[in-house]
């Protein structure tokens, strides 16, 4: 017990509290009704009494030293000025806030336009299944349009893989709930792709579905002129061009039209004034009777659209690969977006 006495004497000494904070938790520990003091007095009673006389000594030296320091740094720590004190004159300390990413922007835009006349948002896993990625959606084990989107799988299992489009939450979602479906599903897709300025192996994707009794292909487009014009202005012209995809019967592609004013934009679309923004078409009844809807009933359409290309457009960029590199000083850009 001396032992720990003098180990605590040393521990008082060297003691040096930084603000007034600290010195009451030192006289907390010490002083306080369970604290060191009291402590070493109770095990005193039990201790033998030939070595009373001693301990009660040092235990009322150790006490007495305690008081002391407290008395000493109450004294001498300078409290806090209070508010009134303060300098009003000081100039503010600035707080940098971050910003939303290019891509997020770009992306509750283009939500927001769809929710807007109805269409909820659904989302799905980034892995997938086979089932849902492709054969649901008339894309069979072994069909060369397969190789149109080169595939990461998981691990050896041919099963399990990176969704490679946002179609499969088509799937997902009409395999859960009856027509009507009126829906957008936004997230990133994955590709086996090398990296460039206009592709990349991560890529985020808009998927649109709208299935209910006599859907009709002048919906969809419609659908695609409301959305381009909510997205570039009322001034944006588009125009289809036939194309084939497996889960939509007929299928196509859309272009807006960028203009041909300068180089640059004869150079970005190839001369013709127009670059493609999204693929579309009409649910191919057999994707509908994959997932239990009777296609004798409903028809529907679908549309899936690249969100970096989308963003690209709009904020006039050359290159992919900034959206994915984290770069301060680009993101910076974006702060009052
Ligand atoms: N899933 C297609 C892709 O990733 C995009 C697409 C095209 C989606 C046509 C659709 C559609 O829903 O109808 O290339």
């Amino acid at each position: 017990m001396l032992k720990k006495i003098k180990i605590l004497l040393g521990e008082v000494d060297l003691y040096n509290p930084l603000n007034e904070e600290d010195v009451e938790l030192f006289r907390l520990k010490f002083l306080g009704k369970k604290g060191v003091i009291n402590d070493l007095f109770n095990d005193f009673k039990l201790a033998p009494n030939e070595t009373k006389k001693e301990l009660g000594r040092e235990i009322n030296a150790l006490k007495k030293k305690v008081k002391k320091k407290v008395e000493t740094f109450k004294n001498t720590i300078t409290k806090p000025k209070s508010s009134k004190k303060s300098d009003l004159s000081r100039p503010v300390y600035l707080s940098l806030s971050g910003s939303r990413h290019p891509i997020s922007i770009i992306k509750n835009e283009i939500l927001s336009i769809f929710n807007k006349v109805g269409f909820d948002t659904s989302e799905g896993p980034e892995i997938e299944d086979d089932w849902h990625n492709f054969s649901a959606l008339n894309l069979p084990k072994e069909h060369p349009a397969r190789d149109m989107q080169d595939t990461f799988f998981i691990q050896t299992n041919p099963d399990v893989l990176l969704r490679t489009h946002t179609s499969s939450v088509q799937v997902r979602h009409i395999e859960e709930t009856p027509p009507p479906i009126r829906i957008v599903s936004p997230g990133r897709v994955y590709r086996n792709e090398a990296i460039s300025a206009r592709a990349h192996c991560i890529f985020h994707q808009i998927e649109g579905l709208y299935i209910n009794e006599h859907v009709s292909f002048s919906d969809l487009k419609q659908m695609l002129i409301y959305f381009a014009k909510s997205m570039f202005g009322e001034e944006a012209k588009i125009r289809l061009r036939p194309s084939y995809f497996p889960f939509t019967e007929p299928s196509a592609e859309v272009d807006i039209y960028w203009g041909l004013k300068n180089e640059d934009d004869y150079r970005i679309t190839k001369g013709t004034g127009w670059l493609e923004i999204l693929g579309c078409g009409m649910v191919d009844p057999c994707v509908l009777d994959n997932c239990g809807i009777n296609s004798k009933k409903y028809t529907g359409y679908a549309f899936g659209m690249g969100v970096e290309r989308i963003a690209m457009l709009k904020y006039g960029l050359k290159d992919l690969r900034m959206f994915f590199e984290n770069d301060i000083r680009f993101l910076k850009q974006f702060s009052c977006l």
